[in-house]
């Protein structure tokens, strides 16, 4: 099969090839995938330019953890899965996985249905950013009726979070480029604010719950009082944590993503139901690895990158 490698640290057009390796066979409580698309994410980009571990998250040469496509196989004691089930899944994160290929082993715990109304590109791309987005809004309980911030609401993560949070009931604001408002809009934000314009920003008041999904980002003073819970998807300095609680912030988090079949299978009945979308910035064969990893090193993603491996799947 067909099989992204990376050969050590460096530029993806240093360090990305596409390799010939067999087939692999699910051990026990495992089921191979027949890989239709992969997303890509920062994190895929930042352990390939390092070649190192990232504390618990795994470096793999051969990389992936996004994926969907259909069962081709399962071990003889699963039984919730069977060949040519449609499926989707953030496979086995924070350790490695390996789905940048024609076929991929995945738990049969991390998988979930894919949602009939999205494209294999869709459900490939959506895993990590998605989950990501669900279990910040669990760690800040987020409800019907709350004030919820999205810092970064054009990015994978940010435009998953305001769909989310909004099936949830809640009232969202994000921050976006002047550019991608209309969209930010579409995806369900009430109100819109350019993180370039600070006036707009220092006019922020008093959210319930600030996720924060873009790096070396401080939410605006206004935005927290307290009991406002501050869920970080990026770095938090010890700095930050002591400003925030000053201002009362709690709890101020810092969340790392899971896999999880079981939330991944609750998005996709939300998917099914109409109240979340996965935009598609840009779509990549796996022979253009490299310009697919190029593409989200820019920063400038809006929604997601799907590299699709096979679209016959
Ligand atoms: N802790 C975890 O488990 C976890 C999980 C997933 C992601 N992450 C991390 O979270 C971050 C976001 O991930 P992602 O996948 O959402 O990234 P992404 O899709 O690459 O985000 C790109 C988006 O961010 C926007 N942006 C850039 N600077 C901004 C700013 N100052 N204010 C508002 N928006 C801004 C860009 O808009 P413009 O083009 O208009 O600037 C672009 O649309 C990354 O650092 C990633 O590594 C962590």
């Amino acid at each position: 099969m067909r099989s992204a490698k990376y050969s050590g640290a460096g530029s993806a057009s240093e360090v990305i090839s596409i390799t010939e390796t067999a087939v692999p066979a699910p051990g026990p409580g495992e089921v191979v995938v027949r890989v239709g698309a992969a997303g890509l994410n920062p994190v895929d980009v930042k352990i390939r330019a390092a070649a190192t571990d990232f504390g618990p998250i795994r470096y793999s040469d051969r990389p992936g953890w996004d994926v969907a496509g259909t069962v081709a196989d399962v071990a003889p004691d699963v039984s919730e899965w069977s060949p040519g089930d449609r499926v989707f899944a953030l496979a086995a994160f924070p350790a490695a996985a390996h789905t940048l290929a024609e076929f991929a082993v995945v738990a049969a715990r991390d998988l979930a249905p894919a949602p009939a109304v999205w494209s294999t590109a869709q459900a490939g791309a959506a895993p990590l950013a998605a989950l990501t987005a669900w279990q910040a809004l669990e760690a800040a309980a987020v409800g019907s009726g709350q004030r919820v911030l999205v810092l970064g609401g054009a990015g994978g993560v940010g435009h998953l979070a305001i769909q989310l949070a909004k099936a949830r009931g809640a009232e969202v604001t994000a921050t976006a480029s002047a550019a991608k408002h209309e969209l930010v809009r579409g995806w369900g934000a009430g109100h819109v604010v350019d993180y370039r314009d600070d006036q707009a920003l220092a006019a922020l008041d008093r959210f319930d719950t600030v996720i924060v999904t873009v790096d070396d980002t401080l939410p605006p003073r206004g935005a927290v009082a307290e009991g406002t819970a501050v869920i970080s998807i990026t770095g938090l300095s010890e700095g930050d944590r002591i400003r925030l609680g000053e201002w009362g912030a709690a709890p101020v988090e810092r969340i790392l993503v899971a896999a999880n079949g079981a939330q991944l299978a609750e998005i996709a009945a939300l998917a099914d139901a109409g109240e979340v979308d996965v935009h598609l910035d840009s779509e990549f064969a796996l022979e253009e690895l490299v310009a697919a990893q190029e593409r989200v090193e820019t920063g400038r993603v809006t929604g997601k990158v799907a590299v699709v491996v096979d679209p016959s799947v």
